[in-house]
């Protein structure tokens, strides 16, 4: 049936739908059990998802949402820019906390001698590359400037960084503090969460720190740690135990600034 209230609401949707997302705005996403969860995120102000993985599953690949590839360890590297141009993808994330022995735990000098030979040629292909991520401990930027200084046939495009901690003072001090170091790249906060265990200040956290974070232009992306369903003792979790958006998460999927 077309009639002319049907046709309001699919020319809204698609305004909606096709302009009204953040480009900043991402989700860290990898739950295998509750894959349909990912409906509640579209047509929301997120415009990117990643689950640390290379291939987009099927059920983020169909969402509409565009998928950012990660090569997250060392493991698998020499499959990841073929994987990456098969997927069309236009932009890709680098190694996944390399300096912390329980993640990928890669040192500079080799992660600069596995990124010159099988991420870099990604370039050429017009794929903008984001560098590793490194945590927000002591060991982070450190082996980020180390893994530079070992990597003098790259280019990267923006650096992603990760931080956890408490209060909107300690973050902004940290992303400005990395900013003044490498300077030359714009950033993505590709996991960043309030460790607080009061529900209202992590709420507030993360409402100001997305206006925040969309105001200042060398913030290039973000994403919230995590799209996840709510777990025990944890209250940073966007998703409720049945798998849609608690209040943080409706902040977060449809605050516009
Ligand atoms: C290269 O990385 C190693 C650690 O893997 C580090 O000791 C060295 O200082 C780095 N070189 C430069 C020029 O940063
Ligand atoms: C949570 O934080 C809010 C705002 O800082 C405060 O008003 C409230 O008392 C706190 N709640 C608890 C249970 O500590």
């Amino acid at each position: 049936m077309f009639n002319l209230a049907t046709l309001s609401v699919a020319t809204l949707a698609l305004v909606h739908g096709t302009f009204a997302a953040n480009a900043k705005r991402g989700l860290a996403f990898a739950d295998s059990s509750d894959t349909g969860d990912i409906s509640v995120a579209e047509n929301t102000q997120v415009s990117w998802v990643y689950d640390w993985g290379t291939t987009a599953p099927s059920y983020l690949a169909d969402s509409g949402i565009t998928y950012i590839p990660m090569q997250w360890g060392a493991s698998g590297v020499e499959n990841f820019a073929a994987t990456v141009k098969a997927s069309g993808a236009q932009t890709v994330l680098g190694f996944n906390e390399p300096d912390f022995a329980s993640q990928s735990n890669i040192e500079p000098a080799t992660a600069a001698s596995l990124w010159t030979q099988y991420i870099q040629p990604l370039k050429a292909d017009g794929v903008r590359l984001g560098a590793p991520a490194v945590t927000n401990a002591p060991s982070g930027t450190p082996w980020l400037s180390q893994f530079i200084g070992n990597c003098t046939e790259c280019t990267f495009d923006f650096i992603p960084l990760h931080w956890y901690g408490d209060g909107l003072g300690p973050f902004y001090d940290y992303i400005w503090s990395f900013h003044g170091e490498f300077a030359s790249w714009p950033l993505w906060v590709t996991e960043f969460a309030s460790t607080s265990t009061n529900v209202t200040e992590v709420q507030d956290f993360a409402s100001q720190a997305i206006t925040y974070l969309d105001s200042l232009d060398w913030i290039e992306g973000y994403a919230w740690f995590a799209f996840y369903r709510q777990d025990a003792g944890s209250y940073y979790n966007l998703l409720d135990a049945n798998g849609q958006p608690n209040a943080l998460g409706q902040i977060y999927l449809d605050q516009t600034s």
